[in-house]
């Protein structure tokens, strides 16, 4: 029996995540595998219920589960509480530090059929798969943050970004590792010719290389240059490793690659527990109405079946059905074309289930 910590959060949260468990659920009675949830507050509904984002019962849940499948936090409700009280920097950042979740493993796969989703054309991002390996618990995340009034008037704020070599090491390792079992070439990113953080993590990555992974191709770019080479050539890339801030903003660019950030899972490792959730937010616009694309969910997952159990036969069945139903035509509202039939996010997660096969 497998046990499972389920934070479902806010917004479209509460929608994705269901479709997700029932994926479990099929694979399960196919694979005859057992899994246990338990539910969990986090973010707005944690604030609402319990009074903070992540009350510690949460964290002690997540700690004494196997793996954690989580929704998305934050909404407008929330927005204008002091920040340590917001869902995201009360709730997710302190999530990932406590458990050690330096890595966080984003995929960014086309399926061939969603080429046209994308406002890029289709022959730029034809043949896009790669995987950006986040360091996620380090980095101006997690750097002292002040904030102080000027006797001269105005304020003054500073956020520091710090690294040392082990935190570059661990997710470095991470990505050569990824890389062996995938097209071998490691993309490392930073911004060496201006930060001191980005000169020690070079010189992290380039020893590690030499000492221990000369087997894998790697090569550099300055992380301007790379948000320019990732649409300019999308297809040539394999594993992205880079720190805390660039990942984030390369990531959601990169979703754009595959016609929708709706598409896009996540897996956090590094501790003993992992956090699977997609790399979308909690769409308060969309929410509440059985709209929103639970695929990024299901296919995070899948994820989890991969990284937490080495269920690789039933991650791919999900991943299979995901193929299939696009394959089939279904679409929700974001990758909806003409021709196709559109379908909510309930129906989208019925029709999946119906195709996962052994
Ligand atoms: C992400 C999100 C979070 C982050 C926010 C919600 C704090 O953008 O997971 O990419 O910046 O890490
Ligand atoms: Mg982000």
């Amino acid at each position: 029996m497998h046990k499972i910590a389920v934070l479902a959060g806010d917004g479209i949260g509460v929608e994705i995540v269901p479709q997700a468990i029932k994926a479990l659920d099929k694979v399960a009675e196919l694979f005859g595998y057992e899994f246990s949830y338990t539910n969990g507050l986090i973010g707005g509904a944690a604030i609402d219920a319990a009074g903070e984002p992540l009350p510690a019962e949460t964290l002690e849940l997540c700690k004494s589960s196997e793996a954690v499948l989580l929704g998305a936090v934050g909404g407008p409700k929330w927005d204008n509480l002091p920040v340590a009280m917001r869902p995201e920097v009360g709730a997710l950042l302190p999530l990932r530090k406590a458990l050690g979740l330096y890595g966080n493993i984003r995929p960014c796969f086309l399926f061939p059929m969603l080429a046209d989703s994308s406002t890029l054309k289709r022959e730029v991002i034809a043949g896009t798969d790669m995987i950006t390996i986040r360091e996620l618990t380090g980095g101006i995340y997690f750097g002292e943050k002040k904030r102080e009034k000027l006797a001269h008037g105005g304020e003054y704020a500073h956020d520091i970004c710090a690294y040392t070599t082990a935190e570059i090491e661990r997710v470095a390792i991470l990505a050569f590792e990824i890389a062996r079992t995938r097209k071998n070439r490691v993309t490392s990113v930073d911004k060496a010719n201006v930060l001191e953080t980005s000169r020690l993590w070079r010189e992290t990555v380039v020893r590690l290389h030499q000492e221990r992974f000369s087997d894998v191709e790697l090569d550099h770019l300055y992380v301007d240059n790379a948000a320019m080479q990732l649409i300019l050539r999308p297809a040539s890339f394999d594993v992205i490793v880079t720190e805390n801030m660039f990942g984030d903003i390369l990531t959601d660019q990169a979703s754009v690659l595959t016609g929708s950030i709706g598409m896009l899972p996540s897996a956090s490792i590094g501790g003993k527990v992992a956090l699977y959730e997609p790399s979308h937010g909690s769409a308060p616009d969309i929410a509440g109405q059985d709209i929103a694309n639970p695929i990024a969910t299901i296919l995070s997952a899948a994820m989890l079946l991969k990284y937490s159990f080495h269920y690789y036969e039933a991650a791919e069945a999900i991943e299979t059905a995901v193929n299939q139903v696009l394959e089939d035509g279904y679409r929700t509202g974001d990758i909806m074309e003409t021709g196709k039939t559109k379908v909510g996010c309930q129906e989208m997660g019925e029709l999946i289930c119906a195709r996962i096969k052994k």
